[in-house]
Order: C-alpha cells, then sequence, then structure tokens
C-alpha cells in the first residue's frame, strides 16, 4: 500500500506492507532512527511520536493508519540546531545515561507541555507512567522538564537563579507592558548614564524619555532567547534575540551597578 504523510515538515512517501508499524516505517524506511523500540508492545514508551500533535507508541499504529498524517519525531524538535529547552533541560540536570528511553520521553513531555505549560510535579510524574528508563531513574527527568517549565515561561528565556539575572527579567517585563517610570526608578541610580554608539542619557528624567521613546517607537514584544549571560558581582553582560516592531533582532546589553542599581548601561545592535 502506499502512504504519504509529512515528518517534521519533510514529505516523505513509502510502499508499505499494511502490518507494518509506523515505528518501523520511520526507522526502516524513512531512516529516522531517532525513534527507539524497546518492547514493540506498547509498553516502553521508548517509540513515542507525536502523530497530528497526540503523542502515541508508533509501535501501537500502524503505518497506513499514519498516511495523510502530520508527525514530528526527536529529530524535529532541535531549530537550527538549537536544543529546545526540554532537550536542554535533559542536558543541563544530567537526565539521560544510556539514552535509550530519552526521545520517547522528550515526546511525551511535548504532549504534556503543548497541553499545560505549567505542569506541576505530580503532572509530569503521571505523564512519565508510559515511559520506561532502565538506568538513569525518574528524578532528574522530573527535574528535567521543570527547568523546561522555568525557562519556557520566563520572559527572557532563561533560568532565572541569580540577582541580575532577576533583574533582568524584571526590566523585561517592564518594558513589555511600557511601565518606563518603574523601569528607571527601580534599577537605574539618579545619575545612571545609557549609552550607544549613537546617544548617550544620563539621569532618571533623560531616561524615562529615553525609555517612553523606545517602548512607543522600538516596542519590544517578546524576547525569543537570552545567551551568553555573564555576571560579576556588580556587573552583567547578555546576548538577546528580541521581537519588536522592527521585527526579530539580535542585541547585546552590558551593565554595571553601584549599590545594587544599574549605574551605567551601554546597549547595541549586533548586525
Ligand atoms: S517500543 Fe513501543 S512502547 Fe515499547
Ligand atoms: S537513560 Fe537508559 S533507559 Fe533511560
Amino acid at each position: 500500500m502506499h502512504v504519504s504523510m509529512v515528518v517534521n515538515g519533510k514529505r516523505y512517501e513509502a510502499e508499505v506492507e499494511p502490518r507494518m508499524f509506523l515505528s518501523d516505517l520511520l526507522r526502516d524506511e524513512f531512516g529516522l532512527t531517532g525513534t527507539k523500540i524497546g518492547c514493540d508492545t506498547g509498553q516502553c514508551g521508548s517509540c513515542v511520536v507525536m502523530l497530528n500533535g497526540v503523542s502515541v507508541k508508533s509501535c501501537m499504529v500502524l503505518a497506513v493508519q499514519a498516511n495523510g498524517a502530520d508527525i514530528q519525531t526527536i529529530e524535529g524538535v532541535a531549530q537550527n540546531g538549537v536544543l529546545n529547552s526540554l532537550q536542554e533541560g535533559f542536558h543541563e540536570k544530567a537526565s539521560v545515561q544510556c539514552g535509550f528511553c530519552t526521545p520517547g520521553m522528550i515526546m511525551s513531555m511535548t504532549d504534556l507541555l503543548g497541553r499545560n505549560s505549567t505542569p506541576g510535579e505530580k503532572e509530569i510524574r503521571t505523564w512519565l507512567h508510559g515511559n520506561l528508563c532502565r538506568c538513569t531513574g525518574y528524578q532528574n527527568v522530573v527535574g528535567a522538564v521543570q527547568y523546561a517549565v522555568k525557562k519556557n515561561n520566563s520572559h527572557v528565556k532563561m533560568i532565572i537563579d541569580t540577582p541580575c539575572k532577576q533583574m533582568y527579567e524584571n526590566r523585561v517585563k517592564l518594558l513589555i507592558a511600557g511601565e518606563v517610570d518603574r523601569l528607571v526608578e527601580e534599577h537605574y541610580n539618579k545619575d545612571a548614564v545609557v549609552v550607544s554608539f549613537d546617544f548617550i542619557v544620563r539621569g532618571h528624567d533623560a531616561l524615562k524619555v529615553h525609555f517612553r521613546n523606545f517602548v512607543k517607537w522600538v516596542a519590544l514584544k517578546e524576547v525569543i532567547s537570552t545567551d551568553h549571560f555573564v555576571e560579576t558581582e556588580n556587573s552583567f553582560f547578555y546576548e538577546a534575540t528580541a521581537v519588536t516592531n522592527y521585527g526579530v533582532g539580535r542585541v547585546y546589553d552590558a551593565y554595571y551597578l553601584k549599590e545594587g542599581k544599574i549605574d551605567y548601561h551601554f546597549t547595541g545592535i549586533i548586525k
């Protein structure tokens, strides 16, 4: 029988026997071996993929049942070589030993986070019931999912675990909300300076005008990612990808703090 389906955004076609399972089709015909086969009887969860937006055990779905479907496998989770927050969580929280169960776990948790962006530990553990792990255990896997939940729900797409990161997240929140006066009063010293290549602004009144114009014309809408965050006791630096009125762009910012507030702030665009 002829089957045709979109897998990870790409169309695949094959001639299959009616008894062939989706797991075998993905691995043997399409070469997508990230999907693992552990038990082949629907018990271990290592073969989980997303089928039309819902997680399924692909060893329990006939290839012909997936005809015309939209499928996502573990190979389609990272975008442009960048791990998503769940994958990053598994890496950060050492949630992988042999890794055999990991693709299925990530696909099951992808389904969970698609339904509930802030699941508690109990819900995460309930959703892990269908995924067996023989070597790492579940504690670190729960930690990985909690890592992703924290990161996904952060305004700056980063784990907020230091005072500088908290200040950064709060700045972004206030900028998105247009709360310019609070931004300046809560985070900048009275004679603080904000500098770029084409302007220099000093003092609370001038900073309020500057950020009012920023909110009006540039309009930060969302931070998609934050990278290279470096901090010392009285300074921090990062690069970020942000959505503004001008589209998606890369920026960098460096801050020097005095008595817990920003004293000097250099900001620039990465071309
Ligand atoms: S291989 Fe499908 S559930 Fe085990
Ligand atoms: S990491 Fe080995 S089975 Fe889970």
